[in-house]
């Protein structure tokens, strides 16, 4: 029977949030930001394994307890979040049937039941996929002065969202055929092989936090599960 593994990238620098500290160890509900993301993949039983990619320059992790079962921690971040994923598969040792999970540290209001959805929809698919948003709203592409360029048809368009779940063989064969720079998410990569990632309903809540004020909303949603 195949296994399943999470690969959690965390060896950005969070530049675009601009912290003295990586966004991932910004403290949250008393913790830092990633401890809720592992929390709750290693809340789950069926993930054999979570396997968590910092920089080989991290002064934090030491810093803080994480206890938490099933995680191991590998210091082998790469400077793209794709070549992190890449270093973290490799050092799974996973057969090529065995499903991983990819899913950003930054993302820590996911739940156990998300990913649960996750794997229930994908159980039985032949690519694999990922949760992601339907657009809610209109999209206008902007000029170089941020004025409007043209309006898109919403229609179809989806945000991607983590985890994004493949098996480990075929994961492996696309982040060896990419150029890391051109891809932000593991779909993207399949993609580029000819293959069609199913998308499965995300939530909401499953942001990451790329801003200040994204703190904000993440405390109040933690805080609100909580009670
Ligand atoms: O920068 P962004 O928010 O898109 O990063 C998404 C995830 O990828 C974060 O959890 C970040 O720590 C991780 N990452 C990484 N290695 C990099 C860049 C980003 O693991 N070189």
């Amino acid at each position: 029977m195949s296994r399943r593994y999470a690969i959690v990238p965390a060896a950005g620098s969070g530049s675009r949030f601009g912290a003295a500290c990586p966004k991932q160890y910004l403290q949250l509900a008393g913790r830092p930001l990633m401890w809720h993301t592992l929390a709750s993949l290693c809340a789950l039983e069926c993930i054999d394994k979570v396997v968590l990619v910092i920089s080989a320059q991290d002064e934090w992790f030491d810093d803080y307890e994480w206890d938490l079962p099933r995680l191991s921690v590998q210091r082998i971040g790469g400077p793209t979040r794709a070549e992190s994923v890449s270093n973290g598969l490799a050092a799974l040792d996973a057969a090529a049937d065995d499903w991983v999970l990819v899913h950003d540290a930054a993302r820590c209001c996911l739940t156990v039941g998300m990913v649960e959805r996750l794997l229930a929809e994908l159980a039985d698919d032949p690519v694999g996929g990922l949760l992601a948003l339907p657009v809610p709203d209109t999209v206008k592409r902007a000029d170089r002065d941020g004025r409007v360029a043209s309006t898109l048809p919403r229609s179809g368009l989806w945000l991607a969202q983590t985890p994004q779940m493949f098996r480990a063989g075929l994961l492996s064969r696309a982040l060896s055929d990419v150029d890391f720079d051109t891809i932000t998410d593991e779909a993207s990569a399949i993609e580029k092989l000819g293959y069609k990632p199913r998308l499965v309903e995300g939530d909401a809540s499953n942001f990451k936090i790329t801003w200040p004020r994204d703190l904000t909303l993440a405390r109040a949603i933690l805080a609100a599960r909580k009670e």
